[in-house]
């Protein structure tokens, strides 16, 4: 098995993404937990941007004991020897060069022939050699460069003693197979190519990081640089949880590599970059997104609970994440549904799980998601008691600032449908006095709470209450998206009580 090195730069192209700078102590943090993760090399920064950039990379390179740790200059004196001493204090530094070697930037960004080009580079090697010795090039917009100048290029800085030769797809322009052509061609082209790891840089302006990633590793590239959630510059990296999920999952298509990657740090890592960038991991990401692991469809989620790999490739557990999750919506079926209310303590026979499950549909059709609160409310709800005398059908109230507040109640009794109209206070007040006209009880309401069930303009309400009825004092409890419903169930909970005593 041959191992795929993992560069990482989220310190440094991923800090690029606009927004997504951070402190020397919050790099410090991510560095520490960069370590964890098992990255090979950390490109901590670009020392000679400003003074912070420079003391990031230096502390980070006294404080990592394993990892590579990097700085990146440009072919520029000044560049290098800040590289250089930021990284002095590694126990593996690394001083990445880059300089841009497609006819686009030669002709509008250096106005250079490329000679002139090849010995800046060769100049500058032989500089950053003299502060390390393990020296990292990468010719920038190498996918648009003219093939005989990237090989005459990669072959001087191998000459002149480069380690990793790294080949950027600075402008995110390729796609795989091109990336596998290219690789291999410069397999095949490069005289000395055998001295040098080859490495890829992919950047995802069309959304082909990853892949053109993992065809550049198909193809005989052994370092694949990337960073934490794919942050970067403009559309960002390939993404380390991507590609190394990627090469562990599809062990049919990369089962000869390996990479060095706790994968069970994963998600920790993903959640402290986004909290330290401020840059929210979108839900539907792959890998870390919330969505991730989490089935909505009643069709999946059965088959979830029956096997877990029929639609779900990787463990969750694997990348760090506790469990896949269902959630519960209005498309999720009973068998998940009897599955989370097991998990909540209530084992329902089937009767009350039919009639649960019926007042769950209702409720998912007006909330997006359901939570564990909801649920048991919901549940507390219907089987409270088992056969009500009075049931809801349905209720209509007309309210407003000029208008006197009526409601019209209809109740099932023993299958037969029974309505009341009432004027009242308010609009709950006129639903009681309705069903009061309906059971023939006056009762006086003694109690009256309100409370949401979950967070949200769309939590369930949850009204407690108590009535006098016959000297009797009684409670009930009723739970809804809709409060004024939430209010008639709770009264007819109270209602159905005495009626069973
Ligand atoms: O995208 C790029 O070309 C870079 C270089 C500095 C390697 O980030
Ligand atoms: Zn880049």
């Amino acid at each position: 098995m041959e191992k795929i090195i993992i560069f990482d730069t989220t310190l440094r192209d991923g800090e690029q993404a606009p927004g997504a700078s951070m402190n020397s102590f919050q790099k410090l943090e991510v560095a520490a937990q960069l370590e964890k993760l098992g990255v090979d090399i950390i490109e901590a920064g670009f020392p000679v941007a400003s003074p912070g950039d420079f003391a990031a990379v230096s502390a980070i390179a006294k404080l990592i004991k394993k990892a590579g740790v990097c700085g990146l200059a440009r072919c520029i004196d000044k560049d290098i020897e800040y590289a250089g001493r930021a990284v002095k204090k590694a126990r593996h530094p690394r001083i990445h060069l880059f300089l841009a070697t497609s006819r686009i930037h030669l002709k509008y960004k250096f106005k250079k022939a490329e000679d002139e080009i090849a010995s800046i580079a060769r100049g500058s090697i032989r500089q950053a050699r003299k502060f390390c010795c393990d020296i990292e090039f990468s010719p920038e917009d190498a996918t648009r460069t003219e093939k005989y100048f990237l090989y005459r290029m990669i072959e001087l800085a191998i000459n002149e003693g480069c380690r990793t030769i790294n080949i950027p797809d600075t402008v995110g322009y390729s796609y795989p197979q091109e990336i596998y052509s290219l690789i291999t061609d410069i397999r095949n082209n490069v005289p000395n190519i055998d001295k040098a790891i080859l490495a890829i840089h992919c950047h995802n302006d069309l959304g082909l990081a990853t892949a053109n990633s993992l065809s550049a590793v198909l193809a005989g590239a052994r370092q694949v640089h990337c960073t934490v959630n794919g942050i970067g510059e403009r559309a960002g990296n390939a993404s380390l949880e991507e590609v190394v999920m990627a090469m562990k999952t599809r062990k049919d298509v990369f089962g000869d590599f390996y990479t060095d990657i706790h994968t069970k740090e994963i998600f920790r890592t993903s959640r402290l970059v986004s909290k330290l960038t401020d840059f929210i991991v979108p839900p539907n990401k792959a890998i870390v997104g919330a969505n991730a692991f989490a089935h909505e469809s009643g069709i999946h989620q059965d088959a979830v609970l029956k096997k877990r790999i029929t639609y779900e490739i990787m463990d969750p557990h694997d990348v760090g994440i506790a469990e896949s999750q269902l959630i519960l919506g209005k498309h999720s079926g009973r068998h998940a549904f009897r599955e989370r209310l097991k998990s909540l303590g209530f084992w329902l026979n089937e009767e009350q799980l039919n009639k649960a499950f019926g007042r769950f549909k209702e409720v998912a059709d007006k909330k997006k998601a359901i939570f564990d609160d909801d649920l048991r409310a919901i549940v507390e709800d219907e089987i409270r008691l088992a056969k009500p005398l009075w049931q809801l059908n349905s209720f209509e109230v007309t309210s407003g600032t000029k208008i006197k507040p009526e409601a019209t109640v209809a109740l099932i009794k023993k299958s037969k449908n029974i309505s009341g109209t009432s004027f009242g206070d308010g609009p709950v007040d006129a639903c009681f006095k309705a069903i009061d006209k309906i059971t023939g009880y006056k009762a006086k309401l003694e109690d009256f709470r309100l409370e949401a069930v979950t967070s949200g303009k769309d939590a369930l309400g949850r009204v407690s209450l108590k009535l006098k009825i016959k000297n009797s004092i009684i409670s009930g409890r009723g739970a809804s998206t809709d409060i004024i419903e939430a209010a008639v169930r709770a009264y007819l909970d109270a209602v159905n009580k005495l009626k069973t005593k």
